[in-house]
């Protein structure tokens, strides 16, 4: 009787506009891949404003909604999705607080931000969003790792 395949957590995480702009890109994957997640899905992406719009409709009643769409669409994002045991919210950790001002050092907020519209990169809040913000923001699927770890990684 084969095992039933359970698909690893994963979390959707995004670079926003300021940190694609500020060359932030490379640090922000550098930390997820030495952290021991693998990638399942990446890409530059001119987000079209009803996939922000979906993406926080959660918040549409916010006042700062408007602006925050507006912030998303204003320049190229790098979508991504991470994947591995608890990446959900080890992925929050690494990220820091929303206002980067009560973020810690050492998180990226923390190391690269001061205001809360302008906080380099968003994660998804609970496993439950990260599949939801994946199928939203890779409507073309997501790669797979598996059958992947092939011998020559070792000779
Ligand atoms: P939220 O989902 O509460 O935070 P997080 O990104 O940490 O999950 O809010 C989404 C984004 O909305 C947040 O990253 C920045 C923006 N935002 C504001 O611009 N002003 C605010 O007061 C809040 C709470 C969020």
């Amino acid at each position: 009787t084969a095992a039933v395949a359970v698909r690893a957590e994963i979390s959707y995480i995004m670079v926003k506009p300021d940190g694609v702009q500020r060359g932030l890109v490379g640090d922000i994957i550098s930390r997820f891949e030495r952290k021991g997640y693998k990638l399942a899905g990446l890409k530059l992406y001119q987000t079209p404003r009803e996939v922000a719009e979906e993406h926080y409709k959660d918040l549409s009643s916010k006042p700062f909604y408007k602006d925050l769409v507006n912030y998303i669409v204003s320049g190229p994002v790098v979508c991504m999705v991470w994947e591995g045991k608890g990446v959900v919210a080890t992925a929050r950790k690494m990220i820091g607080a929303t206002n980067p001002l009560a973020s810690e050092p050492g998180t990226i907020r923390g190391d690269y931000a001061i205001e809360v519209g302008r906080n380099v990169i968003h994660g998804s809040d609970s496993p439950e969003n990260g599949e939801r913000e994946a199928g939203l923001w890779f409507k073309e699927g997501l790669v797979s790792w598996e059958q992947t770890m092939t011998p020559w990684l070792k000779e």
